[in-house]
């Protein structure tokens, strides 16, 4: 077993009778679906709602029942990938495209449970460009906002074409290098017009699962 299968599995161990579950996007959400789906086809009975279309389409697939968020006043359990994780369990996230609905069901989430191979453990954030979910007009624009911040802003693109997010936005890459404050550098990112939403989830987590290539299983 992989070591994201890992961690996605003992994420899934989580998981109790009638609770709403958020899934996450990625490769490692990806087997967290899996284990879901698994543990249905032994008995557990649950409900989800999902943090892309990719997630949601492979949930119902698998006989995974989807809500509407309209029925829904809270989510039990989010389980969801990252890119990085520091210290502080603070998060880089988006590197998918998925952020602005993930840290919707992180921060709608009574549990949120990131699950990472240990590659995505670094002391400090920054080594993997932050993504950020901006608006199509004007893009140009806000992409200088971006660089302002003492950034290498790069637009994300698609078979040569601008990638477009389940919200119909675009994606600036932003290369910050080592990030000091993530909380700091959260609040001005949100304060440029044309942003969107940002992958930094400062503060947003308790319980990182991490899984190793030689088959470990650690709670930080
Ligand atoms: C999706 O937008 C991302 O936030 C993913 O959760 C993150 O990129 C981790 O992806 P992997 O599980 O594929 O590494």
């Amino acid at each position: 077993m992989n070591a994201k299968q890992l961690a996605a599995e003992e994420a899934v161990t989580h998981i109790e009778d009638g609770m709403i579950v958020g899934l996450g996007t990625g490769s490692t959400s990806y087997f967290a679906i899996l284990g879901l789906a698994a543990r249905m086809k032994e008995g557990l009975r649950i409900q989800a709602v999902a943090s892309s279309q990719g997630s949601e389409d492979l949930a119902r697939q698998l006989g995974i029942p989807i809500l509407p968020f309209s029925d829904i006043e809270a989510i039990d359990v989010t389980i969801d990938g990252a890119d990085e994780v520091d210290e502080n369990f603070n998060l880089i996230k988006g590197g998918g495209g998925a952020l602005l609905r993930e840290k919707i069901l992180a921060a709608n989430s009574r549990k949120f449970i990131v699950i990472v191979d240990d590659s995505k453990l670094v002391r400090r954030l920054g080594a993997f460009s932050l993504p950020v979910e901006i608006i199509p007009f004007a893009y140009e624009l806000t992409m200088r906002n971006l660089a302002a911040l003492d950034c290498k802003p790069t637009l994300r693109s698609s078979e040569g074409k601008p990638f477009v997010t389940d919200n119909g936005n675009y994606i600036a890459d932003c290369a910050f290098g080592v990030i000091e404050s993530p909380a700091e550098l959260s609040n001005r990112l949100k304060s440029i017009p044309g942003v969107v939403e940002h992958g930094l989830f400062v503060k947003m987590t308790e319980t990182v699962i991490v899984g190793s290539g030689e088959g470990t299983i650690a709670y930080l």
